[in-house]
């Protein structure tokens, strides 16, 4: 289905392309050419580098053992298994990774002599055998299994090669994860199919609770020879099933399922991977319908992908400008804009938490992360989905009682700053997206505004009582309604207000005056925290010149200090502070980047009843 596209992001005339139209067939000029998947996996960058549609659930890559926050990157580490769920550009713990599959054989094919746990088994790739392109993802380990992968919306399709050793091949099944976050978990494996059952309980990577998790393993193209489980270092054909639970005192246990082949003349043992947060049953149900014949799948749903990523990314045409721009430029562009349709992930359908008609979006990871440029550009060009991803925030607002911040992995994420989901439903309402039921999402947001979680380390925001009676966040503020990290007093500030900006604009787009005048007020509480005769010096002791910066207050009205260069690399105090690292009065940057993060006008109060006239867009 083609949506409509109310917009069409004109990039002029920056960089010339040898074509205009994405929608050429001819290879050479195919728009998904542009793009490379590879890029920002090393040095912490933490993107997805594998095969998965828009905003898909199966996300399926090989999985390292060095820089594994999304599951793959080429930093010469190790392969440690090919899994299906991941996240895209997080940072802290890697995320998912969930039920990793590995091929491998057994020297001698005996059984005892097969590597069973991650680090016994883990082997490198041969250089230069990665293949990553939107919708499919391909690598040679060291022992010349090759290894290639695409996905559907909630299954990933494997095929895994097998030279001709003599030996059987091998596929086992961790119940683990990237992280090993593995509360318990079971398997069953068929002895006549060598299908495998599993399901699991692990942790989120940047939240609070826990998730459920279910995979669906089918296999074709071989047959059978044995399967079993196997647990640490041992496997053994004798059981079927296995339940393991966290492992004790630091010591994780390693356990699984394999199940060996007689190798097929072609080498090739096709195996489907069904995922689901739902259920098992779910999870096969998924493979079956989105998979139904996995020897003769393959091409047709890598081809499909590749569509769906043509189609999504047809909104956006670059004009041929009169200055060669490098194929570099070209790329970075292309898959800047591939980028922002990996999370958040459509989960519609696979929300285990409450029953509804609306679509539930997951990996908001985090909105403090996404606000700022990823959901606005959503916002024009794929309207439909940004649409979707706002009703998904209302109805979790209905369920949950508070618009997230950060979610993840069906679980409340830690809140790094104001409640700006708001920010968000403040730009789907000015670029009028359709379909959304604006009187929830103003109720969504004055919740926000006005009431105090008792914890706001995951919702809303704190230190509310300050914010309405001093008029900014305080340093060391008392606040006994509430709990959550007592820090980023100024970055608090500063995100509240353009919060409650964000507020005012809807108020005033649903005639509601006073709530308008009320949080248009509010919006220039960051003015509080602004002291006009604060200088900034370098580390030398020399003098930036600079002078008016953001400080702290204490509740009394008195100027705290914060050195404007700290929280950056120029800082003689710490250079990075986050919620958990050196927690500062500005979280993540340092004041002089904050000194640009008042987004709003500033405009005299108060400008209603005599609105701005239509030459002046104060929006
Ligand atoms: C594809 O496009 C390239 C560059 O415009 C051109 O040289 C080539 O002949 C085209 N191939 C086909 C099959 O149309
Ligand atoms: C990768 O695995 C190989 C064995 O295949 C091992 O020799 C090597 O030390 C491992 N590399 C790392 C970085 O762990
Ligand atoms: C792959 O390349 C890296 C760095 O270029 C090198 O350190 C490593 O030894 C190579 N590995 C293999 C298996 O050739
Ligand atoms: C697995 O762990 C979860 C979370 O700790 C718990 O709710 C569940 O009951 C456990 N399952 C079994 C079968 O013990
Ligand atoms: C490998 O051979 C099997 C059985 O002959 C066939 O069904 C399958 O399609 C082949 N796979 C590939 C990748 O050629
Ligand atoms: C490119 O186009 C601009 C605007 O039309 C013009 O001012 C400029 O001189 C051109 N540059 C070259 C290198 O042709
Ligand atoms: C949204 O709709 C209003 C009222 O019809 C219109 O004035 C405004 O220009 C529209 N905004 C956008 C971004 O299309
Ligand atoms: C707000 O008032 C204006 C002018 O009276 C009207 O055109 C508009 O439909 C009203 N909007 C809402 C959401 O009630
Ligand atoms: C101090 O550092 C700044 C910034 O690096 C530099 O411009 C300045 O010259 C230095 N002053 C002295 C006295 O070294
Ligand atoms: C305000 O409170 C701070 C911290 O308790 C204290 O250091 C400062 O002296 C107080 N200022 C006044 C004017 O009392
Ligand atoms: C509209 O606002 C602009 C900017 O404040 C001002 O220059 C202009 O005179 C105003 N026009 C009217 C008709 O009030």
């Amino acid at each position: 289905m083609r949506p409509l596209q109310p917009y069409l992001l004109h990039i002029l005339p920056l960089l010339p392309l040898t074509h205009s139209s994405n929608t050429n067939t001819n290879s050479s000029t195919d728009i998904l050419t542009h793009i490379n998947p590879l890029i920002g996996t090393t040095n912490g960058g933490n993107v997805f580098a594998g095969a998965n549609l828009p905003y898909g659930m199966a996300k399926a890559v090989a999985d390292v053992d060095g820089q594994n926050t999304a599951g793959f990157s080429p930093d010469n580490s190790n392969i440690t298994g090919f899994s299906a769920l991941h996240d895209s550009g997080t940072g802290g713990n890697p995320s998912l990774g969930n039920f990793p599959l590995f091929p491998q054989y057994c020297v001698d094919d005996v059984l005892d002599n097969c590597p069973f746990p991650k680090s016994a088994r883990a082997v490198h790739y041969q250089n230069g055998s990665v293949v990553a392109r939107p919708g499919y993802f391909a690598l040679t380990m060291t022992n010349d299994i090759h290894a290639e992968m695409t996905t559907t919306q909630h299954a990933a399709l494997f095929r895994f090669n097998f030279p001709d050793t003599g030996l059987s091949p091998m596929i086992l099944l961790d119940l683990t994860d990237l992280w090993e976050s593995r509360q318990n978990a079971s398997i069953s494996v068929d002895e006549r199919t060598g299908g495998i059952r599993a399901s699991g309980t692990f942790l989120p990577s940047f939240g609070a609770g826990e998730y459920a998790s279910y995979v669906c393993v089918d296999f074709a193209g071989a047959r059978v020879k044995d399967t079993g489980v196997w647990v640490n270092d041992a496997g053994g054909v004798e059981r079927k099933e296995l339940f393991v639970t966290r492992g004790f005192n630091n010591f994780y246990l390693q356990a699984g399922g394999f199940v060996r082949f007689e190798r097929p003349g072609n080498g090739t043992v096709s195996v489907r991977v069904g995922v689901s947060y739902v259920s098992t049953k779910k999870a096969c149900e998924n493979a079956r319908v989105e998979i139904p014949s996995p020897l003769e799948d393959f091409d047709a749903i890598r081809a499909a992908a590749e569509d769906a990523w043509r189609e999504k990314l047809s909104p956006v045409e670059m004009t041929p400008g009169n200055t060669s721009a490098s194929a570099a430029l070209q790329t970075m562009f292309w898959t800047g804009i591939y980028r922002t349709m990996l999370d958040p992930q459509d989960l519609t359908g696979e929300n285990p938490l409450w029953e509804s008609a609306e679509p539930y979006f997951d990996s908001f990871y985090c909105i403090w992360d996404a606000f700022r440029a990823q959901h606005p550009l959503l916002t024009i060009i794929d309207p439909t989905t940004q649409s979707r991803i706002v009703r998904s925030l209302l109805d979790t607002y209905r369920h949950e009682g508070w618009l997230p911040d950060c979610r993840m992995s069906l679980c409340k994420g830690w809140t790094q700053g104001g409640s700006n989901a708001d920010v968000v439903l403040a730009d789907a309402f000015v670029k009028n997206l359709t379909d959304i039921d604006w009187n929830l999402a103003y109720e969504a947001m004055v919740n926000d505004a006005e009431n105090e979680p008792l914890e706001w380390s995951y919702q809303g925001r704190g230190g509310l009582q300050s914010w309405k009676t001093l008029n900014y966040i305080p340093y060391h503020d008392f606040d006994y309604l509430g709990f959550g990290t007592n820090s980023r007093s100024i970055s608090r500030t500063l995100e509240y207000a353009y919060n409650d900006f964000c507020v005012a604009t809807v108020a005033r787009g649903l005639n509601k005056t006073d709530d308008y005048l009320k949080y248009l007020a509010r919006s220039t509480n960051w003015k509080n925290l602004f002291k006009p005769d604060q200088r900034s010096f370098f580390p030398n002791g020399t003098d930036t010149g600079f002078v008016g910066f953001f400080q702290p207050k204490y509740r009394n009205g008195t100027w705290a200090h914060q050195d404007p260069m700290d929280c950056s690399p120029l800082a003689t105090g710490p250079t990075w502070c986050s919620l958990t690292s050196n927690p500062s009065e500005t979280f993540e940057s340092s004041i002089w980047e904050y000194q640009l993060y008042a987004p709003q006008p500033s405009y005299p109060y108060p400008p209603y009843p005599n609105p701005p006239n239509t030459t002046t867009n104060y929006y």
